[in-house]
C-alpha cells in the first residue's frame, strides 16, 4: 500500500525506514504464536499465511525458539537447523514475492518450559523459583509447571552463542532482520524483574546485573548481523502475579537509556493488555519511554485503528503493531486505509493446527 491523499489514515499510511528496513507503511504484524509449525519446521501452509498478510508495514514472526532449551511450546517455530532454515525460506521467499518485509522474533522461553521438552531435564532460568501455572507439554496436553534450575554461570556464553546462531540462521533463512524477544515472561525478561531473578552474581540484584544477559545477547547479535537488522521488543508493564519487578519503571527506564547507544532497527514496546485492574493501574505510560528513546519506536498492546492514526500522527509511536486484528484481516492496512469493516477474528482458533482460523480469513480490499 502506498501512501495516498485519500487514505483515511494518512500517517499510518505513510512508508518508514527503520534501520535496514524499509517499511511501505506504519501497520505492523505483531509477533504471534500459531503453533503450526510441527517439528518446528514451518511448511507451505506457513507461507501461504504469511504472504497474504505481506501488505504489513513489517511482518515480525510468530516467536521462534533458538535452541531446544529454549522451547515451550508445541509446533512452535524454531530456527537452529539447516531443517528450520529451509522451512523458513518457504516462508521468507513467499512474502518477499508478494513485496514484503518480514523479521524473526528469536525467542527463549526460560523457566515457563517443561521437562516433557527436554528429555526430563528441568528448563533452565535465572532463579530456581516455579512461575506455577501449567504449560502446554509437546503432545498438546497440559502439565503443572516445574521449578527451574538456574542458569549456571558458566552457560552464560551458550546462550548468548544461541542467540547468535539463531540470528545468522535467520539472515541465512532469508529474513530482513530479528527481533529479540525481551517481553512477556521469557527468559530476558525474567532476567530482567527482581520478581523472578534472586541471583547474587553478576547477572543479579543491581539493575545493570539484571540487565546484563539481555545486552550482552545484543551486543552479540548486533556483532553477527549488524544493528540495523536487530529489534528489540520489552514489555515493561507486562506483569503477572508470579512475574513482578520491585521497581519496573527504573528497571526500564535503565534500560531503555542504554539503548539508544545501539541505532536498533527499531524498539517494540507493548503497553499493558490485559484484563486485571491491579495491573492495568500500575501502567508505564509508553510516552514515558517515548521521552527517552531517540531511535524508532514500534508501539502495540490491543490500539484501536483511530487511536493508532493518532499516536503516529502526534509522534508518540512511529508504527503500530496489530496482533489478533492481523489474524482476521490479512489485508489490514488497506482496510484501514480505505474504511473497510473488519473481520472479527475466532479465537478458538488460535492455538490449533490446519488452515481453519489461519489461512481461510478472505482479504476484502
Ligand atoms: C494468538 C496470540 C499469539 C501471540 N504470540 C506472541 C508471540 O509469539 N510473541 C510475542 O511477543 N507476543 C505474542 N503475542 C502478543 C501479541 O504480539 C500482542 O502483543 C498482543 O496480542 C496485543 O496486541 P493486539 O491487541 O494488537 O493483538 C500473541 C498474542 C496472541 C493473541
Amino acid at each position: 500500500m502506498q501512501s495516498s491523499p485519500h487514505s483515511l489514515s494518512p500517517h499510518l499510511s505513510s512508508p518508514l525506514t527503520a534501520g535496514s528496513l524499509a517499511a511501505k507503511n506504519r501497520v505492523w504484524m505483531a509477533p504471534l504464536t500459531r503453533c503450526r509449525a510441527p517439528g518446528g519446521v514451518p511448511t507451505q501452509l506457513n507461507a501461504t499465511y504469511y504472504s497474504q498478510r505481506a501488505s504489513a508495514g513489517v511482518i515480525v514472526s510468530e516467536a521462534t525458539n533458538i535452541s531446544q532449551e529454549a522451547t515451550g511450546y508445541p509446533d512452535t517455530g524454531s530456527i537452529y537447523t539447516q531443517a528450520h532454515i529451509d522451512g523458513w525460506k518457504l516462508v521468507t521467499d513467499a512474502v518477499h514475492k508478494a513485496g514484503g518485509t518480514i523479521v524473526c522474533q528469536l525467542w527463549h522461553v526460560g523457566r515457563v518450559s517443561h521437562p516433557d521438552y527436554h528429555d526430563g531435564a528441568l528448563p533452565v532460568a535465572p532463579s530456581a523459583l516455579n512461575v506455577g501455572g501449567e504449560s502446554r507439554t509437546p503432545d498438546g496436553g497440559r502439565k503443572q509447571r516445574v521449578t527451574p534450575r538456574a542458569l549456571e554461570l558458566s552457560e552464560m556464553p551458550r546462550v548468548i552463542a544461541d542467540y547468535v546462531h539463531a540470528a545468522k540462521s535467520a539472515i541465512a533463512a532469508g529474513f530482513d532482520g530479528v527481533e529479540i524477544h525481551g517481553a512477556n515472561t521469557y527468559l530476558l525478561d525474567q532476567f530482567l524483574r527482581t520478581g523472578s531473578n534472586i541471583r547474587t552474581d553478576r547477572y543479579g540484584g543491581s539493575v545493570e546485573n539484571r540487565s546484563r544477559l539481555l545486552f550482552e545477547a545484543l551486543d552479540a547479535v548486533c556483532a553477527a548481523i549488524g544493528p540495523a537488522r536487530t529489534g528489540l521488543r520489552l514489555s515493561p508493564s507486562g506483569e503477572t502475579s508470579t512475574h513482578r519487578d520491585a521497581n519496573p519503571r527504573e528497571t526500564f527506564t535503565y534500560v531503555v537509556e542504554r539503548l539508544n547507544a545501539y541505532n536498533l532497527a527499531y524498539l517494540h514496546l507493548l503497553r499493558y493488555w490485559g484484563d486485571d485492574p491491579a495491573t492495568k493501574s500500575r501502567e508505564i505510560p509508553l510516552r514515558v519511554f517515548r521521552n527517552i528513546y531517540r531511535g524508532t519506536l514500534v508501539a502495540n498492546g490491543k490500539f484501536t485503528l483511530d487511536e493508532a492514526e493518532q499516536w503516529v500522527a502526534r509522534g508518540d509511536a512511529d508504527a503500530v503493531a496489530f496482533g489478533e486484528l492481523f489474524i482476521s484481516n490479512p489485508d489490514l492496512p488497506a482496510r484501514i486505509a480505505q474504511g473497510v469493516a473488519l473481520t472479527p477474528p475466532d479465537r478458538t482458533t488460535y492455538y490449533t493446527s490446519g488452515p481453519h482460523g489461519y489461512t481461510d480469513y478472505p482479504a476484502k480490499t
